[in-house]
């Protein structure tokens, strides 16, 4: 008998409506579209605009969706797990807020903070409470509201990021589908190339952290860049040697979007064609959180049973790592 995994059965997804083009961003600072579609391959973003809502918004609707899906009440959730930079609040966590607003009364909820890399590192820590057989039902939710803590006066930064949520619901599975292996790695970035400094307890909010402008992202994107392009490319280099995979047995890569040179150069470590790989940056930017789910709902319908995949994300902290799993979804 093959041994129990946790596979992917579902994926759902939300996406603001209100987008945020090159040529919007044009009129707001210093840059021109030509700049950013070469630099980075991103058109527009979307941008979640009612300060009504928050990220637990766009995180419940796309954990509703995925559920809805496979017909799963939410009663039946077992775990809630939410990968976020932009919590509704520092604390309660964004994930007890979801269990709330879903109605998932039987789960136990909590978020995980790895920024860019937060999905992969939430979606192998959901694996494990499948795999120890005492859950059955984990929702894995990569959420991120990034326009509620950039700063539109800074070019560097408000160009690549947008808003958007995408969830997952990992289940046991004994046909051989799920997720395989995880390789994660941290490096304690105390030199904080990308950082929101402020509202934390080593600088409270004050009226001096707004006035320096301590509560945007802030990032040293040529050195992020030199960190990522080599992090995402070895690890997913390592997680193929390591289960013995060709490119030719790879279906798919999945890469957090922060920019398209850098998915080109993972690709091309790998050796894999550019058919096969995932890339919406164009549509949403970078979603942090957000943007390995939202690439596995908008390929669900292109996806076959069986096939492997291989997602990787860099991140700040530093973060980054790589996943390999068979496809299990049910579409
Ligand atoms: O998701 C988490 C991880 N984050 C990432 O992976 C992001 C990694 N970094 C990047 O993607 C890239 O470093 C950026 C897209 C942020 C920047 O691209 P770059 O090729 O590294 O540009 P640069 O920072 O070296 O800047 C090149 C030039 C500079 O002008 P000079 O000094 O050559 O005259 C910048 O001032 O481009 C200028 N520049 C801009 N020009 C127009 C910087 N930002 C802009 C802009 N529009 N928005």
């Amino acid at each position: 008998m093959e041994q129990t995994r946790a596979t992917i059965t579902s994926v759902g997804h939300y996406l603001p409506d209100d987008r945020l083009t090159n040529h919007d961003l044009e009129k707001l600072v210093d840059t021109n579209d030509e700049w950013i579609r070469t630099r980075t391959g991103i058109i527009e973003r979307r941008i979640l605009k009612d300060p009504e809502k928050a990220t637990s918004y766009m995180a419940a609707n796309a954990a509703n969706e995925a559920l809805e899906f496979v017909g799963l009440t939410p009663d039946k959730i077992d775990v809630i797990i939410v990968a976020t930079v932009t919590p509704d609040y520092i604390f309660p966590s964004t994930a007890c807020l979801v269990q709330e607003a879903i109605g998932a009364t039987n789960a136990l909820a909590f978020d995980l903070s790895a920024a860019c890399s937060g999905f992969i590192y939430a979606l192998t820590t959901g694996a494990s409470f499948v795999e120890s057989g005492r859950y059955k039902n984990v929702l894995v939710i990569g959420a991120d509201k990034m326009s509620s803590i950039i700063d539109y006066t800074d070019r560097a930064t408000c160009i690549l990021f947008g808003d958007g949520a995408g969830a997952v619901l990992l289940q046991p599975s004994n046909d051989g589908t799920g997720i395989i292996d995880s390789i994660h790695y941290s490096e304690g970035d105390t030199n904080c190339h990308l950082v929101q400094k402020g509202g934390g307890s080593r600088y409270p909010a004050s009226l001096e952290t707004v006035a320096k402008h301590m509560h945007f992202i802030k990032q040293d994107g040529k050195a992020v860049f030199k960190k990522a392009t080599v992090g995402m490319a070895d690890v997913s280099a390592e997680i193929m040697e390591r289960n013995n995979l060709k490119a030719e047995d790879i279906s798919w890569l999945v890469p957090h979007q922060a920019n398209l040179r850098i998915i080109d150069a993972t690709a091309r470590r790998m050796s894999l064609g550019m058919d096969k790989v995932m890339i919406n940056i164009e549509r949403y930017g970078n979603t942090t959180g957000a943007t390995i789910p939202l690439c596995l709902y908008d390929w669900k319908d292109q996806m076959r049973n069986g096939e492997s995949i291989i997602l990787t994300a860099f991140g700040g902290g530093f973060t980054w790592g790589a996943v390999y799993l068979t496809w299990g979804g049910k579409y």
